[in-house]
């Protein structure tokens, strides 16, 4: 399972060359270099290439409740590739747990919120835990899809079901800017297009996986259909092009 997802999820070069741009301005007021904590770090989406973010970083705290997550994340870092300054630390456990927050402590200068909020039942004291987090002048990145965004991700049309799923428990961008308003962040909103290439055999079996829970939670009939329609539409192709947005929302400490 953690396998197809970090195949599904992993950032490119070029998407991770925006975010580092995003990472840069986020943390442009903090003295550097600085710490980050990556909140749900999962297999190390952000930790791993924050490692590599040479002048500005000095140690990564990566965050997850899934200790499979977690080995993993430690199978994708190199310490070769990482800065000569930067260390990362790994802590398992849910970060809204005062153990773990206590554990976790403070003082950073940058926290990653990435495709983690919807799954929180309660977003609005997440935030508020991370902002706990950052240091005087500390920024939270957060990363997510908008129910809108959804919507145009091609593969959904295959699997409608996994779409309204997906879209009950996502946020509207308001909404995002809300949460972080309201933990006392000055807000800023991006959007980043990110692109991938798929051979048609890699992106079929992705699916085939059913590596996303909104997938998992479908019922096999109307997996089995989407599927179906899914391989017809994109038997004549070598590659899939997939698109798709995402918002990032950047909550700044006042100074
Ligand atoms: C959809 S994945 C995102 C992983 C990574 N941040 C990314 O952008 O690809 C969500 C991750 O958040 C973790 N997670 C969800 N709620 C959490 C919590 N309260 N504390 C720690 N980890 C959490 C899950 O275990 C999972 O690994």
């Amino acid at each position: 399972m953690v396998r197809d997802y970090l195949q599904y999820r992993g950032l490119t070069e070029p998407q991770w060359f925006e975010y580092a741009r995003l990472v840069r301005s986020a943390i442009r007021d903090c003295a550097l270099p600085t710490r980050a904590l990556d909140l749900g770090c999962g297999p190390g989406t952000f930790a791993v290439p924050l490692t590599t973010l040479t002048e500005s970083i000095s140690e990564v705290v990566a965050v997850d409740e899934s200790e499979e997550m977690l080995d993993q994340l430690t199978r994708n870092f190199s310490p070769v590739g990482a800065s000569r300054l930067t260390t990362l630390k790994t802590i398992h456990g849910d970060f809204l747990e005062d153990s773990v927050a206590t554990e976790i402590g403070g003082g950073f200068g940058l926290v990653v919120l990435s495709e983690v909020i919807h799954l929180i039942a309660s977003p609005r004291s997440a935030v508020a835990a991370a902002a706990r987090f950052l240091s005087p002048r500390g920024a939270i990145l957060l990363r997510t899809s908008t129910p809108e965004q959804l919507a145009a991700c091609e593969w959904y049309q295959f699997f409608p079901e996994a779409l309204l799923i997906d879209q009950e428990r996502h946020h509207r961008e308001h909404d995002l800017v809300g949460m972080l308003g309201d933990a006392g962040l000055t807000t800023e909103v991006a959007v980043v297009r990110e692109h991938r290439e798929w051979p048609v055999a890699e992106y079929v079996s992705k699916f085939r996986a059913r590596p996303t829970s909104s997938l998992r939670l479908i019922t096999p009939q109307s997996f089995n259909i989407g599927l179906a329609n899914l391989i017809e539409s994109t038997s004549s192709l070598t590659h899939v092009s997939q698109f798709r947005d995402m918002t990032v929302v950047i909550g700044r400490q006042a100074r």
